[in-house]
This record gives C-alpha cells, sequence and structure tokens, in this order.
C-alpha cells in the first residue's frame, strides 16, 4: 500500500527561485533564508520519498482568465517549467505518475470532490520554489512529481474547510494504491503577504505563528477560518494558506512537527516552513 508519510509547509516566494537561480544565496538578504532550509534538505535527501503531491497554486500561467480550474490534477507524464516573462527557470522537467494520478482522480471523483483532469500542464514558481527549497539544484529531480494546482488567484477561492477535507479524500486516495510507496505532501504558498494595493508588504507574523503552531495543536479551527478572514489579517496573498490545508488533511488525526522555519523578510512574504510527521 501506499502510505502519505510526512506533510511539507513551505512559501513560495518567487525571489527565492530568483535568488538561487542568479547565485545570489550568499547575499546577506538572503543567507538567514538559506540557512533555515538546510536541515530540510537534510531531512528530504534522508527521507527521499518515491512521490511527492505538490498542492500549489499556478500564477496565471499553466491557465489564463480563460480557464480557471478550482483543483486541477496533473496527470500527465511530465511537467514542462513555465517562462514567467524572463524565461523558464533553469530547473529540471517535473516527471509526473500518470497511473497513480489517475487512480487519484477516480478515488477523488467518487468521493465527491470533482477534479479536473489536467494532461499537459507547465508548472510555476508555485511549485519549482518548494522543489528547489527541499531538493536543492540536481540535475534531475529525484521523486515524481503529482502536482495539485488550486485556485486562489480568481474570486472565489475554495474554504480552507473544503481544501481539508479534499486532504482527508486524497489521504484515502493515495492508501488505496497497491505499491508500496513512500509518499509526501506539499502544501505551499503564504504565509502572510500582499502584493499590491496600499497595503502592499502587510506582514502578519502573529497570525503566522499561530497558523504553525495549530497545525499540530489544532488544525480543525484553521479549517474554520473564513476566506475573507485571511484576506483581511494576513494580506490578500494569504490566502494560499488554504492549500497548506490539503496538506494537512492528508495526514490523518494526528501529526507530528519535526522542523519549523519562520523568516521576514523574503521579497513581501511571511515564509514558513513546516515538516509534520504522520503518526
Ligand atoms: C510573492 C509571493 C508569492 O507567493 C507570489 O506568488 C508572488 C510574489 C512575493 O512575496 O513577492
Ligand atoms: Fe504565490
Amino acid at each position: 500500500m501506499a502510505k502519505i508519510i510526512a506533510g511539507i509547509g513551505t512559501s513560495h516566494t518567487p525571489a527565492i527561485g530568483a535568488a538561487l537561480d542568479n547565485g545570489k544565496t550568499a547575499e546577506p538578504y538572503w543567507t538567514p533564508l538559506f540557512k533555515g532550509y538546510e536541515p530540510a534538505k537534510k531531512w528530504m535527501a534522508e527521507t527521499a520519498p518515491d512521490v511527492a503531491i505538490v498542492v500549489y497554486n499556478d500564477h496565471v500561467n499553466a491557465f489564463d482568465f480563460k480557464i480557471i480550474p478550482t483543483f486541477a490534477l496533473g496527470c500527465g507524464a511530465e511537467f514542462p517549467i513555465a517562462d514567467e516573462g524572463w524565461g523558464a527557470r533553469p530547473v529540471p522537467v517535473v516527471k509526473g505518475y500518470p497511473e497513480l494520478a489517475a487512480h487519484m482522480v477516480q478515488s477523488l471523483v467518487l468521493d465527491e470532490f470533482d477534479m479536473t483532469i489536467v494532461n499537459e500542464m507547465q508548472v510555476d514558481h508555485g511549485l519549482t520554489v518548494p522543489m528547489s527549497l527541499l531538493y536543492g539544484q540536481p540535475k534531475a529531480w529525484p521523486v515524481r512529481v503529482i502536482p495539485l494546482a488550486v485556485n486562489v488567484i480568481q474570486y472565489p477561492a475554495p474554504t480552507g474547510h473544503r481544501c481539508y477535507m479534499l486532504g482527508k479524500a486524497i489521504k484515502k486516495a493515495v492508501e488505496s494504491w497497491d505499491e508500496n510507496l513512500r509518499v509526501v505532501i506539499f502544501g505551499t504558498g503564504g504565509m502572510s503577504h500582499q502584493i499590491q494595493g496600499p497595503r502592499a508588504g502587510l506582514i502578519n507574523t502573529p497570525f503566522d505563528k499561530a497558523f504553525l503552531d495549530d497545525l499540530t495543536r489544532d488544525p480543525e479551527r484553521l479549517s474554520r477560518i473564513p476566506p475573507i478572514e485571511y484576506l483581511r489579517d494576513a494580506g490578500a496573498e494569504a490566502i494560499e494558506l488554504v492549500m497548506w490545508l490539503i496538506m494537512r488533511g492528508a495526514l490523518g488525526e494526528n501529526a507530528r512537527e519535526l522542523y519549523r522555519f519562520y523568516h521576514v523578510p523574503a521579497s513581501s512574504t511571511g515564509v514558513g516552513h513546516i515538516i509534520l510527521e504522520t503518526a
């Protein structure tokens, strides 16, 4: 049986990818951030999961305003890197797992989560920056990836509760796949940030830290935060945090915190990172 062994929450700030790609990680602005991810990279190298389900949002790169799926599961064999306006990031193509992804769609749809099946899709910084943070800069990614793109760009985004329930259904889907696989799930985006308008630069550190605390202490509370509260209290782009609740739902009742890191500033974002192990 396949098993979800851990969940990873991490911001996906595009400037982090640019710092890595342009050799700027040793600059004073960036050193605390990359130092904070060192233990996580070590953990990932030791853990070496077979499959990573990466919950992320597309930022009008794979999807434009013609089609905006709420929950899109990447079922292709590979996913090219999107050009976000300054060339595609120089990172390896992302290899998928079509058979497992198709099984997940089947299980999720029968559980009444109406997934959009996406066979061809480019992936942007929402997915590639977390991969770089946890895996470094390899020639090929050492893991098969199933991307799950969530709409948090165009109103209305799904609620945190819906995301949490989807996570639970993902656990069931993975655990009904008859192959011994060690699976991790990423929840990406957040934490507090607002990148435009008069409130640009808004960071709410107490909000972020309480969110990190309650991933283990009280995920039910997090699942009841209404979308408007993310926007009001932690900035318009903090709504990306609902994707962390898909990750958390997929871990089951009890999850143990293995590592956390929180840092401001990185571009406009409160950067948060957590690794949770399943019971
Ligand atoms: C920033 C953060 C994001 O999550 C994003 O998608 C774009 C920009 C930022 O902090 O600059
Ligand atoms: Fe984002």
